[in-house]
């Protein structure tokens, strides 16, 4: 049987965690995979979470199955994060799935049994997991532009150009805040934009939410998912709370559906269903009711409001900071984007041999394009840093 298999390639994020917790180098610096880290650089459980866990422990009376669409009471109150109220109820559906790769993961399910083999457009660059997933899943992956790596920003009118040519067989995966890998995003004007020609061409919206509240605060954060569904009759959404929770390990994930009515919702929802009952029956319940103990409680739910922007100003301090040491260090504001960029990362840049010789003379970790965790910086390391990143030059 295994005869007839190759060594498969390694999934780069998770290599480069490997290898930093290989060095045993003191100063070494970890600014490769996705997670917060407090000044202390360790990913703290939040103090809600930690109250809600204890409430759960203290209360819970059986471990038996929850269901297959997963916990009602934390998918509800989700939809109502990321859309309080601006579009129809009985539009919406949703079902609980693992993380937010989980919940991409249903959703190419689901789009595979709607439109067989179709292509799904993601930016370019995009997370180096979606590619492989969208291939495993039987779509068709393509890019469309995104990044210029001059600007260091959106190149949006050739962006907008690629999706006014698609059409209704087209499906689009947009990173609805905190773009991932480079932390460029698009304003509140050009998500009106791409809604209005996402509309007019009948091309369908596939939102990858992993970073609600990262960015620039809840609200603001939701503001092209909500555009997106008052717009397009159709759109999927692949809702994480990983980071925004600091719930990692829980694999704890929402699929919301937007459908143009009730009827058509329902049948989402069945599909969803079914994927999900034939993939892995259901989702583990643990970081679901953690969040639903938390949002159903109008303290705990302050708490988690204000740890989250305490995360979100601390990485928009370091944002600042960096650049700050940057713009001192190299006598140019050529770095300046760091500042502008946001959610955890910014693609600095760097070309793989300045990448590789910060891991090899410094210490630094940084994913091989150059992406950098902005939020597992030490708060006290931005000059160090600005310093090696000069050193090896781009
Ligand atoms: C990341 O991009 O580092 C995170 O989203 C973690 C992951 O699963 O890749």
């Amino acid at each position: 049987m295994f005869e007839t298999l190759k060594k498969a390639p390694v999934d780069k994020i998770f290599a480069l965690l490997g290898e930093y917790r290989a060095d045993d180098r003191p100063q070494k610096l970890d600014l490769g995979i996705g997670v917060y880290k407090d000044a202390t650089g360790n990913t703290p459980v939040m103090r809600a979470v930690t109250k809600a866990e204890k409430r759960i422990f203290d209360a819970q009376t059986t471990k038996s199955y929850v269901g297959v669409s997963g916990n009602r009471g934390f998918c509800d109150t989700i939809v109502d994060l990321v859309f309080a109220d601006r579009i129809e109820g009985d539009r919406i559906t949703s079902v609980q799935a693992p993380g937010g790769t989980g919940s991409l993961w249903v959703i190419m399910q689901l789009l595979k049994r709607a439109k067989p083999g179709a292509t799904v457009w993601i930016s370019d660059p995009s997370w180096p997991n979606h590619y492989p997933m969208l291939e495993l899943a039987g779509l068709n992956p393509q890019y469309y532009p995104y990044f210029d790596p001059e600007t260091r920003s959106v190149k949006f009118d050739e962006m907008l150009a690629a999706l006014d040519k698609m059409g209704p067989n087209d499906i689009v995966l947009l990173h609805a805040c905190c773009h991932n890998p480079t932390g460029a995003n698009l304003t509140p004007e050009q998500w009106d934009q791409v809604a209005q020609s996402m509309k007019r061409t009948g091309a369908f919206p596939f939102l990858d939410l992993a970073y609600l509240g990262f960015g620039d605060g809840l609200e603001a954060d939701a503001y092209g998912v909500r555009k997106m569904a008052q717009t397009c009759p159709e759109l999927m959404v692949a809702f994480s709370a990983s980071k925004n929770f600091g719930l990692y390990r829980e694999r704890t994930g929402v699929v919301i559906g937007v459908a143009a009515n009730k009827d058509s919702a329902n049948i989402v929802f069945s599909q969803l269903a079914n994927v999900i009952r034939a993939s892995f029956s259901q989702s583990p319940d643990h970081g679901a009711e953690i969040v639903r103990v938390i949002m159903d409680d109008p303290e705990l739910r302050a708490q988690w409001e204000d740890e989250l922007k305490e995360m979100r100003d601390q990485v928009l301090t370091l944002r600042k900071n960096l650049a700050g040491s940057l713009r001192k260090l190299s006598n140019s504001d050529e770095f300046d984007f760091v500042e502008q960029h946001r959610g955890m990362f910014s693609l600095l840049g760097l070309s793989k041999d300045a990448v590789e010789k910060l891991k090899k003379q410094h210490g630094i970790y940084l994913i091989d394009d150059s992406r950098a965790n902005i939020a597992g910086i030490p708060e006290h390391d931005t000059d160090k840093l600005a310093a090696a990143i000069l050193d090896v030059g781009k």
